[in-house]
């Protein structure tokens, strides 16, 4: 199903409250909440929903598990474009998690560690009882995660290459294209369809071709979100400008 919003910010106030009332709800049976999160400009609304609803309502993060769906490769967590220090600034520095409960993908291991690695991160998310709820992002590649276009859809946690496009896009952030790395350590289709909500947001004009493909392009390993549209439990949320190609 696709959901349009007016703006962002409606759309991430009713994210963030699916997410708490998810927490609250594993709270009151006793359990933990495993989230899957992704970085990028388009979630960051819904991290600062979430940090005032601890500031404000006392909303615990106690009961949470996370997972991260991507770091880029090589990096060091303590790099400003490292997406452990984007986790921190716009949420875990700001609310009353566990640090062992958060799991970001290692970009620091050597390539000989990686295979093992991703191997750990699956059986990891596995042992916890699998993702309740997985964030998404989409990249004007049509990438989830950092699934760029090729990406099967079994693909599990593995090093991939960064699409062209993708790393013009992460420019900025860089100080220049060559300045982004040209890989990075993702969850994959396969790990994303695992879990038992999918939410897929994005906004703006600059998303509303790809979203046209994603939601109603023909399914193809060209266009990974499009895969999406095989999973019963995927919700595209959207903002008037993201959705304004849809038929
Ligand atoms: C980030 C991720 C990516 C982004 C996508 C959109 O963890 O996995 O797929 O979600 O590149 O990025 P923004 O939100 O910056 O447009």
């Amino acid at each position: 199903p696709v959901s349009v919003f007016e703006n962002p910010k409606a759309a991430s106030l009713s994210v963030a409250k699916r997410i708490g009332d998810l927490i609250k709800e594993k709270q009151k049976n006793n359990t933990h909440a495993v989230l899957g999160l992704a970085t990028g400009a388009t979630p960051i609304a819904v991290y600062a929903e979430l940090v005032r609803m601890h500031k404000e309502e006392g909303l615990s993060f106690k009961n949470v598990i996370t997972f991260n769906l991507d770091e880029y490769y090589p990096m060091q967590p303590d790099a400003a474009q490292s997406y452990v220090s984007f986790m921190n600034e716009h949420l875990f520095a700001h609310i009353d998690i566990d640090k062992n409960n958060i799991n970001i993908p290692d970009g620091t291991l050597s390539l000989e560690e990686i295979p093992a690695f991703c191997l750990a991160y699956e059986k990891k998310i596995g042992d916890v009882g699998g993702l309740d709820i997985q964030i998404l992002g989409i990249g004007r590649t049509g990438h989830i995660g950092f699934n760029e276009p090729g990406s099967a859809p079994n693909s599990g946690t593995r090093l991939v290459t960064l699409d062209d496009l993708t790393r013009r896009d992460a420019a900025r952030d860089f100080g220049g294209k060559s300045f982004v790395p040209t890989k990075a350590i993702t969850m994959g289709i396969g790990t994303i369809f695992k879990a038992r909500e999918i939410i897929l947001m994005a906004w703006n004009r600059k998303k509303a071709s790809i979203i046209k493909k994603a939601v109603e392009g023909e399914i193809s390993g060209e266009v990974p979100a499009t895969y999406l549209q095989l999973s019963e439990h995927v919700e595209f949320i959207l903002d008037k400008d993201a959705a304004s190609e849809l038929t």
